[in-house]
């Protein structure tokens, strides 16, 4: 049985000042057994949003939005993984915001991932098609060459250890207001699944939780869940209203009983 995973992609909004209050409210929220929950916020505010969650749900987890490819040295204004360490226990990689503005190549994402199982932290691997390429019917080609690429010299076992997690967010869906379809989205999990295994998963393939991002809201999340192979949401816009995480997270712990029930 796989877990239920909602992840908060706060990208650049709040602030130290008021990002603890921010997860406050929503950790009172989203009190829901059977589903992991992530807020992953801005850097600066990763330990206020750490501060506020142990007070009000040590079960809410915090994640950061990226982490560098080295380790240390003369890389002014980046964060290293062991710098993350007692801060967050999640780690997104290779966002598509960050493919776009500051050019991160699949390689690269891999040498993040690495750095990331090396520090103990969580990682969420993202993965999406460009509009074109979905119109043009590659879709599929596309995302199984930004996972051979990110996961070519990783070892499975060690990442399954790590608690690897795949986000599908299809970039024409990210902050647009255009979600996919969840019949879509489920073919790709499927598709996802299929490139791992012959990237050497083998059966273990099928126990790496697939997350759908894309302009999830409480409306539309119950598409995505429906699908089996779809195992939560990495949510953007509507991770920063309360009641939208309300809704989503109580959406997802239908499934998570659901899952349970049925195992
Ligand atoms: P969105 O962002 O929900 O605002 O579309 C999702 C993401 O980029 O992770």
């Amino acid at each position: 049985m796989r877990e239920v995973i909602i992840a908060a992609n706060w990208k650049m909004h709040t602030t130290p000042g008021d990002a603890g209050d921010l997860a406050r409210t929503i950790a009172g929220r989203i009190r829901e057994a059977g589903v992991t929950r992530v807020i992953c916020p801005p850097f600066v505010c990763l330990d206020a949003v750490r501060a506020a969650l142990a007070e009000a749900d040590p079960e809410v987890a915090v994640g950061a939005q990226n982490v560098h490819h080295e380790l240390a040295g003369a890389y002014t204004g980046e964060v290293a993984a062991p710098m993350l360490v007692g801060l967050a226990g999640w780690v997104i990689v290779g966002h598509s915001e960050r493919r776009r503005d500051a050019g991160e190549t699949d390689a690269l994402i891999g040498r993040k991932l690495g750095r990331a199982v090396e520090a103990g932290l969580r990682p969420i691997l993202c993965v999406g098609e460009q509009l074109a390429e979905r119109e043009t019917g590659r879709a599929e080609a596309v995302v199984d060459t930004q996972l051979a690429g990110a996961l070519t010299d990783h070892d499975p076992a060690a990442l399954q250890a790590a608690g690897f997690v795949i986000a599908y967010e299809p970039v024409w869906a990210i902050g647009t207001g255009r979600n996919a379809v969840g019949s879509d989205a489920a073919a790709m999990a499927e598709a996802i699944r299929a490139s791992l295994g012959r990237l050497g998963w083998g059966s273990a393939a099928v126990d790496v939780p697939v997350l759908y991002g894309g302009s999830v809201t409480s409306a539309n999340i119950g598409e995505f869940l429906a699908e089996p192979s779809i195992d939560g949401a990495l949510v953007g816009g509507a991770s920063l209203k309360p009641d939208e995480m309300a809704a989503i997270v109580a959406r997802a712990a239908l499934t998570a009983r659901a899952r349970a029930a049925a195992a």
